[in-house]
């Protein structure tokens, strides 16, 4: 069973080659989520391989999928083989480690990790890739996968092929939590004239906070997996002031129905 989270694409793109490949199917985290349980229960079959795939968010999971994790309940678990992808446009620092620690807090334990370079979608701050980077880091990732998917057939234990960048575990010490403190704000979210109330922003909104009568509002706190920016079909959606003049971004391999939350 392989359970993913994805603003973009990449991370359910990834899913998809790695389901497939494994026989596993996927989880929506958003959709399940969606749900608002106390907790969430599946029921495991022998050695069932399970799998956490996401994006990387300021060197750490995204809060949802950490969430998430505290209310999974695994029944007839018996030290199953979990492995987990981070998706990330450069790096990961200790995301695996943070992880990990949410698992071990419900007695669970990450068997093996990795990160894989995907097309950035951090348009807050930078501004996505080149076409030609979008198409080098997809092929790349490819390659990854199949190496991915031969050490998790084999279920080969504590491999941690992954990019911790420069000072990472640091960054995600002191960036994560401030990220998650301030970092998240949906004051800055608003559509401009472009916005023919489509609802698609409402669709694929992984915390399901966007109502649209007119144009969207966003009523409580998200994610920002920036699903709603990126796969708005008008570029209508901005944040502050510095998106207007930036490009967009969706994985070429998923389509936006794909994505969508309800
Ligand atoms: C809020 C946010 C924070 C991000 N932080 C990082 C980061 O710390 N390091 C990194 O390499 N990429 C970072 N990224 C880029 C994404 O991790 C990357 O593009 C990912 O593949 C997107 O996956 P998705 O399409 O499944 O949403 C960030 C993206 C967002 C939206």
């Amino acid at each position: 069973m392989i359970f993913y989270f994805s603003g973009t694409g990449n991370s359910l793109d990834i899913a998809k080659s790695i389901g497939e490949n494994q026989g596993e199917k996927l989880v929506s985290i958003g959709r399940v989520m969606n749900d608002r349980k106390d907790y969430y229960e599946y029921i495991l079959e022998e050695n069932e391989t399970i799998g956490f795939i996401y994006p990387v968010y300021a060197w750490a999971p995204p809060s949802m999928v950490i969430e998430f994790i505290k209310k999974l309940r695994l029944k007839n678990y018996k030290d199953n083989y979990i492995f987990s992808v981070a998706t990330c446009g450069e790096n990961i620092g200790n995301t695996m480690k943070v992880l990990d620690k949410a698992l071990n807090k419900n007695g669970l334990k990450l068997s093996s990790g990795f990160s894989i370079k995907m097309p950035n979608n951090y348009i807050v701050l930078g501004n996505v890739d080149s076409k030609e980077v979008e198409e080098h880091k997809l092929l790349a990732a490819k390659e990854k996968v199949k190496i991915i998917n031969e050490i998790i057939r084999n279920k080969e234990n504590q491999v941690f092929q992954i990019d911790k960048g420069f000072m990472g575990g640091v960054l995600t010490i002191i960036v994560n939590p401030m990220f998650n403190k301030r970092g998240i704000s949906v004051k800055e979210f608003y559509a401009n004239d472009n916005c023919n109330s489509c609802r698609v922003c409402e669709k694929v909104c992984n915390s399901q906070i966007i109502k649209v009568t007119e144009k969207p509002r966003w009523e409580g706190q998200c994610t920002q997996c920036l699903a709603c920016i990126h796969l708005c079909p008008q570029k209508a959606i901005q944040y502050g002031k510095g998106t207007e003049a930036k490009g967009r971004y969706k994985n070429p391999n998923v389509k936006i129905k794909d994505m969508e939350i309800i």
